[in-house]
């Protein structure tokens, strides 16, 4: 993974400050939006989450979901134990093609602020998988800062400075997702509570 883990930046690896800091990000108002517009689930439908963090999108969805999440952090996990493991599944791990034989098919899988953290190798893995661990017509999203030509100059300030170390134009993060799945969508949102810019994809078996 390729992330600044020094200085103030240490700090995000506590659940607690992550989670404070994104929403004061404005960090519920991009979950409400991304479940409203882009994972819509419908009743019982089985999602896996790629890189869930502490799984604050739980809190957005709704409890009829089969949720499970991975994450390589112990203390993210923890966290997300702690608040939702009484109907969520949670593991410590890095998906691989082993751990995904063992689990069900799913009608979506996210990952969320994830892929800005990867190298591109690792990120085209990630989207293999996902398109193995799908059921047909299944879906994929994936949220990401993003450069982007005339973007707002404090959403290109804070997006430079992101832990992780591979923040892209929106054709960066579409070129990687092409190879495992046959139609790409994606959307450039523009905040304007705190300025950031993010790309949503929609990858599609
Ligand atoms: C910026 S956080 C996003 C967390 C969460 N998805 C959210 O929306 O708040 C990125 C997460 O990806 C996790 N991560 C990075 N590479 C991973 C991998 N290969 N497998 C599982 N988790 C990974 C990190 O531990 C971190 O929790």
């Amino acid at each position: 993974m390729s992330q600044i883990t020094s200085g103030i930046r240490a700090t995000l690896s506590h659940p607690r400050v992550y989670d404070k800091l994104q929403n004061i990000m404005g960090a519920q108002a991009v979950r409400r939006d991304l479940v409203d517009n882009f994972i819509r689930p419908q009743a019982g439908c089985r999602i896996l989450d790629i890189g869930c963090g502490t799984a604050e999108i739980l809190a957005f969805l709704p409890e009829t979901v089969q949720y499970r999440g991975y994450d390589i952090s112990q203390r993210y996990i923890g966290a997300a134990r702690k608040r939702f493991g009484h109907h969520a599944h949670f593991e410590c791990k890095q998906l691989d093609r082993v751990e995904l034989e063992k689990l069900p098919r799913f009608d979506v899988v996210i990952a969320l602020g994830v892929l800005h953290h990867l190298d591109d190798p690792v990120v085209i893995e990630i989207f293999s998988l996902a398109r193995a661990a799908l059921v047909e017509g299944g879906r994929v999203i994936t949220i990401d800062p993003c450069l982007a030509p005339g973007q707002n100059a404090i959403a290109r300030h804070l997006i430079l400075r992101d832990r992780g170390q591979n923040v892209r134009t929106q054709d960066g993060y579409r070129n990687l997702a092409a190879g495992s799945f046959s139609r790409v969508d994606g959307t450039l949102r523009h905040r304007k509570w705190i300025p950031y810019t993010h790309w949503i994809m929609e990858c599609v078996v």
